[in-house]
């Protein structure tokens, strides 16, 4: 390949117009510069190196060795904890889930939460980060126990049958979690109890009674003010707590100290409007917290006091660092507890923020332990438009959903069609619109109609590309290219789930336009070099799509990188660039498609077509 289509393919031509034993002197002299110089001139000097073996192999052993050590210094420092930001180092990523409640199976709203965090967990370990992503199961308090009662079956066999469906889930829904917590496991007692004495120790925890309303379906303590209706905000029923001895956390000290904190970390809570509304609500003063009971047996005991068990916030709370095997230093150094915490990121559902926006930090501050960085509250789904609740008997189950539509179809249904955070409704026809739209008639129209034009016209390999970039040309690559420094912001500082997805779309879209408008059917006929041109453009800018559409569909980017004979090895997001790119004349995979279009199970099948069938996009002439 010559100079100057070297240089239009984002290759520098200055490095390669000098002669080769230059090449190698300035090979030797940048392996000798600092590593994380290293790292970034090595995208710089080297673009396309491993893409061009056979056209490099005369200084090729040098370049390959380099990449190597790369790799082995990059994991030599993947152990500290860096500021968040920083993508320079492989650093500690933390993520984690809810824990959930195992009182029932799992539906959407676990599936959703769970769902959101390891989209963003395999986003970031392919961006280089050494991620922790956990989730796991609730399984204390009045309210699993009053489920294990209604079962006929012990607290213990009970949750132990119930946990095992939300294993199962994050396997069928391919969660990529790297631990999974239960709070009836001996080691989380140990913690929680630990953390306890902490507070004890340090003069946060006191004995009086309490007396006042509870949620057991909230797990969670109302004031007479708050009570709507005689119910709970959310609805949910009331029982008064007849006077009774209890521990209590001095919360109304952490008042001063919770503001102050929000307000040096403006970024702690997010959407916006939810961190608004958790600092009015502790600026409208925070009573002492009632954190033990005496009435019921299935919790944790109180250290030295038997009688009590611990509330089961304080209980599920803990799980973050319990986790991390706080508060044991042993096993290798750094501990995971030293690598991971603070957690980068708590998702929650927006019913669970205040738990995680006021008392947790508040427990932690007052242990001496550091908050978590950022917690992100997403908002509820509705099915056509209607509260989703077992007595209306709507509850969506993610397993039958994966059943009905497959599993990358129903994540990506879920991160694109509501902006994260928001709420949003759940019909079957809005699901089949969204994927047929955007997954089968645009990003598998465009992959299907260049990797079957490809396989007619160009022997079945990656084109050659033989002619000058033309404006079009370098625009679709820089389109495509460019999408990590725009989506990794959204997916690592905002969450903007959904503009990440938008973000893929848009270029997809852009890339079947182009391909449209190229229109390399007529090339073919006129000018074989630029026909030949256009389909490389057009799979090198798939190549970087499918890179960052993993995440979201990791069965389907997966399909779609091997049909372009994307080695394993080159699949993260350090290869979306220029320096991985396609190498001309790799042969091709046969064809095939890869999104299916999907059906609603519920509409009439008298044939008549639902608006997302007459959807489809407009097919171009391509034979
Ligand atoms: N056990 C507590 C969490 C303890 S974390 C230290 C709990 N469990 S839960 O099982 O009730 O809820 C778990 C999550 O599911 C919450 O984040 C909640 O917001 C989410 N959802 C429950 N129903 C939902 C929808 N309909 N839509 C979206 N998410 C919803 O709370």
């Amino acid at each position: 390949m010559h100079v100057r289509r070297r240089q239009q393919l984002g290759y520098p031509t200055s490095f390669w117009s000098f002669p080769s034993f230059f090449r190698v002197i300035v090979v030797v002299m940048y392996a000798s510069s600092t590593s994380a110089l290293r790292r970034k001139s090595a995208a710089f000097v080297f673009p396309g190196a491993r893409g061009y073996i056979p056209r490099l192999r005369s200084h090729s052993s040098l370049l390959f060795n380099e990449r190597r050590f790369f790799s082995t210094s990059v994991s030599a420092a993947a152990t500290v904890k860096d500021s968040p930001g920083s993508n320079s180092k492989k650093t500690g990523y933390y993520v984690t889930t809810p824990i959930y409640y195992v009182n029932d199976k799992p539906h959407i709203g676990h599936a959703y939460t769970t769902l959101a965090c390891d989209v963003i967990a395999r986003f970031m370990r392919l961006d280089g980060r050494d991620v922790f992503f956990l989730t796991g199961t609730d399984e204390h308090g009045q309210k699993v126990e009053q489920s294990a009662a209604k079962a006929g079956k012990s607290p213990q066999t009970f949750v132990d049958e119930v946990s095992q469906n939300f294993r199962s889930l994050a396997k069928i829904m391919e969660f990529t979690n790297d631990k999974f917590i239960r709070t009836t496991q001996a080691d989380h007692k140990a913690a929680v109890q630990a953390l306890w004495k902490q507070l004890e120790a340090a003069g946060h925890i006191y004995l009086g009674a309490y007396e006042g309303w509870y949620s057991v379906r909230d797990e969670a303590y109302y004031t007479e003010s708050e009570l709507v209706d005689g119910k709970a905000p959310t609805g949910a029923e009331v029982v008064w707590v007849v006077k009774e001895p209890s521990y209590f956390f001095k919360l109304s000290a952490w008042q001063e100290p919770l503001l102050e904190f929000y307000a040096a970390h403006p970024n702690f809570i997010a959407p916006e409007s939810r961190r608004n509304e958790v600092i009015s609500f502790v600026k409208g003063g925070l009573k002492d917290l009632s954190i033990s009971r005496t009435t019921f047996k299935w919790g944790v005991p109180v250290p030295e006091d038997d009688d009590h068990v611990m509330y089961v916030w304080m209980d599920a709370l803990t799980n973050y660092i319990s986790a991390l095997g706080y508060p044991e230093a042993k096993g290798s150094s750094p501990t995971p507890y030293q690598r991971f915490w603070p957690a980068d990121l708590h998702v929650v559902g927006k019913d669970i923020l205040r738990f995680h926006a006021v008392y947790w930090p508040a427990f932690l501050m007052a242990a001496g332990l550091a908050p978590p960085r950022r917690i992100f509250a997403h908002g509820w789904w509705t099915k056509d438009r209607q509260k989703i609740s077992k007595s209306l008997g709507n509850v969506i189950d993610p397993v039958r959903l994966v059943e009905q539509f497959g599993l990358d179809p129903t994540r990506y249904f879920l991160m694109s069609e509501v902006p994260f955070g928001n709420d949003g409704d759940f019909s079957n026809d809005a699901f089949v619109r969204r994927v047929n739209n955007q997954l089968a008639n645009e990003l598998g129209n465009l992959f299907q109609r260049s990797l079957a034009f490809i396989a007619k016209n160009c022997e079945g390999q990656v084109p050659e590309p033989t002619s000058a970039l033309t404006e079009a040309d370098v625009a679709m690559l820089r389109s495509a290219r460019g999408l990590l420094e725009t989506v990794r912001p959204l997916v690592r500082d905002e969450q903007a789930l959904h503009r990440y997805s938008e973000a893929l779309n848009r270029v997809v879209n852009e890339g079947n336009r182009y391909f449209d408008e190229q229109a390399p059917w007529t090339l073919r006929k006129t000018d074989k070099d630029r026909m030949a041109t256009v389909l490389y453009v057009t799979v090198e800018a798939l190549r970087s799509v499918a890179l960052l559409y993993q995440p979201l569909i990791p069965a389907s980017a997966s399909k779609l990188l091997d049909l372009l004979a994307v080695p394993s090895e080159r699949r993260t997001f350090a290869d979306v660039g220029a320096d991985a790119a396609l190498t001309p004349g790799t042969p091709l995979p046969k064809p095939e498609g890869v999104f299916p279009r999907v059906e609603d199970p519920d509409a009439p099948k008298d044939g008549a077509a639902s608006p997302a069938k007459q959807k489809q996009h407009k097919k171009t002439k391509a034979p």
